[in-house]
């Protein structure tokens, strides 16, 4: 995970919250102005300590707690205790005051004005960020259902999503980074009607994505580093993200054509070790709103679409660690707005134009190891043979995985847009 490409979602996501959260109390602000800035470093932290099972847990005493004046709140104290009592382990003492019926009061637990009720305080938020806490969410999960945001990163939760999640139809942000889930994709988030915020990244989810999680209204998607396999669905698309990070997963297969169906708000697509082969789609080029587009260490092939001229906002392209070849066009090296590009570890085998001196455009590059006969640190004219003698032609290159053919139909099944030759203008929108 590129630190750049979460800075800048930081800001993005900000405008979008500080709407949001205009409507939650200010007990609010400081939790989660912190929280774009802790979702950044939600990676580093991996911890390592093991469930210590203890015996001794504190029962809810409902009878105590009871207060028919708020059942919204006493709904939460059950859910909390529930909680508490599936958590093994709390090295910081986070849950030591979640003891009777003050959950307001609870470390780690929001409340503010509900939106139906601004006279009656509820449960909106939970932030156990970076608490290493190791437990599981129990069924009763679902009675929190005024919680707009739960922020779990870096803790050691672990099993499966409770289906009672189902029951949050506020929940807005749901950020479970790096725990211990395991599992298929959790669907449960896909009935969540107003999620907009969803990060996965750093768990153990397994098997495919559903193809549902790209039509729902979610800004920003991070499943990366699960262990999630099957090819992207190839009805990705008609999504409403501008951040779609799916880096370090085994899907294999192609980038379907759809994921052309983005292009109305894709700005940051980061698709690094995720077993991608095949050509890229002449479609990657119709995404105008991109600014970071990142597919290294796959197992691409063939040329750079030339549609990707057309990439007017791109400031960071990432090509490295494939096996493309051909030339790499002046059009890309020109774009107004590029300021990295990386395609080391490939087999290109020219640089048209400006190409050939990125440091005279101020463009921070790599373009070691490929087919370049004038530069420096290339391969070797063997190693360039064995490839460039085979050349690929990409309506008829197959995708590697063997069920991508039937759920992601390959370039060769569906033709591109436009041909391989013209620029990239009828479809991608001009910019001045
Ligand atoms: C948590 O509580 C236990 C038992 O009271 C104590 O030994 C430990 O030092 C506390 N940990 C922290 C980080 O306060
Ligand atoms: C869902 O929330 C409602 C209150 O909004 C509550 O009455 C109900 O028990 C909850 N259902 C589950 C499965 O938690
Ligand atoms: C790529 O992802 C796999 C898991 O899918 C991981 O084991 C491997 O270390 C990753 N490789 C790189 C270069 O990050
Ligand atoms: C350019 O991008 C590559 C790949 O993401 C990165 O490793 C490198 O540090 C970047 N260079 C600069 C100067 O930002
Ligand atoms: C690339 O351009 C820079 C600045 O314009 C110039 O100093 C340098 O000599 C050029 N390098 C090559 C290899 O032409």
């Amino acid at each position: 995970m590129s630190s750049f490409s979460l800075s800048s979602f930081a800001c993005h996501v900000f405008s979008l919250l500080l709407t949001f959260l205009l409507v939650l109390s200010c007990l609010f602000s400081n939790f989660s102005l912190s929280a774009a800035a802790k979702r950044s470093s939600s990676h580093v932290y991996v911890s390592h300590h093991h469930h210590s099972h203890s015996g001794h847990h504190n029962h809810p005493h409902p009878a105590a707690a009871s207060d028919d004046s708020n059942p919204r709140l006493y709904r939460a104290f059950l859910a909390l205790q529930a909680w508490k009592h599936v958590i093994y382990s709390d090295p910081y003492n986070i849950t030591t005051n979640w003891v009777g019926p003050s959950v307001c009061n609870y470390m780690g637990v929001y409340c503010s004005p509900s939106l139906d009720d601004p006279k009656i305080q509820v449960v909106s938020g939970i932030d156990l960020n970076h608490r290493d806490i190791a437990g599981f969410l129990p069924e009763e999960f679902g009675l929190l259902s005024d919680l707009a945001l739960i922020h779990l990163n870096s803790n050691r939760f672990c099993g499966i999503l409770p289906q009672s999640m189902a029951n949050l139809t506020l929940l807005f942000e749901l950020d479970l980074s790096n725990n211990r889930f395991v599992g298929p994709f959790p669907t449960v988030v896909l009935s969540l009607p107003t999620l907009n915020y969803l990060d996965l990244r750093y768990n153990e989810f397994e098997g495919p994505l559903p193809p549902e999680l790209f039509s729902k209204k979610l800004d920003a998607i991070f499943v990366n580093n699960n262990r999630l396999t099957s090819v992207i669905p190839a009805t990705l698309g008609g999504s409403s993200a501008s951040v779609v990070v799916f880096a370090n997963n085994n899907f294999g297969g192609c980038l379907p054509p759809s994921i052309v169906n983005f292009a109305g708000t894709l700005e940051e697509l980061l698709l690094i070790n995720t077993s991608l082969s095949g050509c890229l789609p002449q479609e990657v080029g119709f995404l105008y709103k991109l600014r970071v587009l990142d597919v290294s260490y796959n197992k691409l092939v063939g040329p750079i679409p030339y549609s990707m001229t057309g990439l007017s906002h791109l400031e960071q392209l990432n090509l490295a660690h494939n096996k493309l070849t051909g030339i790499v066009p002046a059009g890309v090296c020109c774009l107004p707005n590029l300021a990295n590009f990386t395609f080391s570890y490939n087999y290109f085998c020219e640089e048209e134009g400006t190409c050939q001196n990125l440091t005279s455009k101020g463009i921070a590059f790599d373009e070691r190891r490929n087919c370049f006969p004038e530069k420096p640190y290339q391969r070797t004219q063997k190693e360039c043979n064995a490839i460039l003698e085979h050349p690929v032609d990409c309506f008829e290159y197959p995708c590697d995985s063997g069920s991508a053919s039937a759920s992601a139909p390959s370039i060769a099944a569906v033709p591109a847009a436009t041909p391989l030759s013209s620029p990239p203008s009828a479809a991608a929108p001009t910019y001045t």
